[in-house]
């Protein structure tokens, strides 16, 4: 019985719906660049690089374009890099751009990461080029216009931190662009961002990295890193206060059950109320060594769902009109049993992207892949977020 009903809607898919204008439009279909995220798991030796993968230090470590060998995939596991972007014919014409410059992005992982050496090593913080490509961030996003992330940094293991900080760095500021900051109050808003978690300098990295649960009193101790980064930073007469609170108060909650101060709603400084909510937001949809990230739906929905509890619903609100709820080149199973690529995001209805459907719901690949626009198809639903295949 569930066979029929489950047919009946399938077949009623393929009458009424066939391609897409995008698709009439475009006869480039199966040309041009081509990317989707794959697990390394997943890697063979057809595939090939779609975008270059650069080294903790920002040299690169494979160029995009590269076909796969057995000894780069080795490598990737060897760094615990979880995840690739690939070209394939499935992924065909996705082109995935970034919302800042590649060097831009690797430029802010490699300051942190200097920072965060140097104050290891007990210098003073070097602020000069964290400024300088706060300048880049912060003149790069305002020339953009609505803009949308699609496109999730790839992070090894050793690189987490400090690509991490450069993701809540881009996010704050996406989202303080569109709460109407200037550029003097986004450089302010995105020094605190890529320098909140400096005070993890100061935790043994035995803790740091435990891969399994932390006892209180090890939980007790990472607490102090936002103490200990506001200590680094007030003592820098080029990092502002305001930046230097991001660092103490990026972990209090919108409702004062947050720590170290427990502040509650307004008394917490705005500029840490957005860097909290993008530093979970990025925390939760990447790889890390104890857990495989959370696709970005369910991620939106725990964000809303916390609004005004532990985040400032305005600043969520705000924060998720730029983060494309199905990214681009993301693997769904939609209400027919099919299997689709998002192709193209709808604005207005994140919920609703242009899709190419890959499968039938046997599992079969189809040989031409149709698309279909789901504002125009509303008796279709996306039921999951696939892994890859
Ligand atoms: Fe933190």
């Amino acid at each position: 019985m569930i066979k029929i009903v489950f047919f009946a809607t399938y077949e009623l898919r393929k009458m009424f719906y066939g391609k897409t204008d995008r698709q009439a439009t475009n006869g480039f279909l199966f040309g041009g660049m081509m990317m989707r995220r794959i697990s390394v798991e997943r890697l063979n030796e057809d595939m090939v690089l779609a975008r270059t993968l650069f080294s903790i230090d920002g040299n690169i470590l494979l160029n995009a374009g590269i076909k796969l060998k057995e000894s780069y995939i080795s490598k990737f596991k060897e760094l615990g890099i979880a995840e690739i972007y690939i070209d394939d014919k499935i992924s065909s014409d996705i082109v995935i751009e970034d919302i800042i410059k590649d060097e831009t992005r690797f430029e802010a992982r490699v300051a942190v990461k200097k920072a965060m050496d140097g104050v290891m090593n007990g210098n003073n913080l070097d602020v000069k080029p964290i400024r300088n490509v706060v300048g880049k961030i912060v003149e790069e996003l305002m020339t953009i216009q609505d803009a949308m992330i699609n496109l999730q940094d790839i992070k090894s293991l050793d690189s987490y931190t400090f690509s991490h900080s450069a993701n809540v760095c881009v996010l704050s500021a996406v989202t303080g662009i569109s709460m109407g900051y200037d550029a003097y109050n986004l450089k302010e808003l995105c020094m605190g961002a890529l320098l909140h978690d400096i005070g993890k300098t100061k935790i043994p990295n035995a803790i740091l990295n435990k891969v399994a649960p932390l006892t209180t009193e090890e939980f007790n101790i990472i607490k102090k890193h936002s103490r200990y980064g506001y200590d680094i930073l007030k003592q820098s007469m080029e990092v502002s206060a305001y930046s230097s609170y991001v660092a103490l108060t990026h972990h209090e909650k919108y409702n004062g059950e947050g720590y170290p101060l427990g502040l509650k709603g307004k008394a917490i400084h705005e500029f840490s109320r957005i860097v909290s909510v993008a530093d979970v937001y990025d925390a939760m949809t990447s790889n890390r060594v104890y857990r495989r990230r959370i696709n970005i739906s369910e991620v939106v929905e725990y964000l809303v769902s916390l609004g005004d509890h532990h985040f400032d619903y305005e600043i969520v609100r705000k924060m998720i009109e730029h983060i494309s709820v199905f990214p681009l080149g993301s693997l769904i199973m939609i209400s027919t049993g099919e299997t689709a690529i998002v192709v193209d995001n709808n604005k207005k209805y994140p919920n609703r992207p242009v899709i190419r459907l890959i499968k039938d719901p046997y599992g079969v690949e189809y040989k031409n892949f149709d698309e279909i626009d789901l504002t125009s198809c509303n008796n279709i639903t996306i039921t999951e977020v696939l892994g890859d295949f």
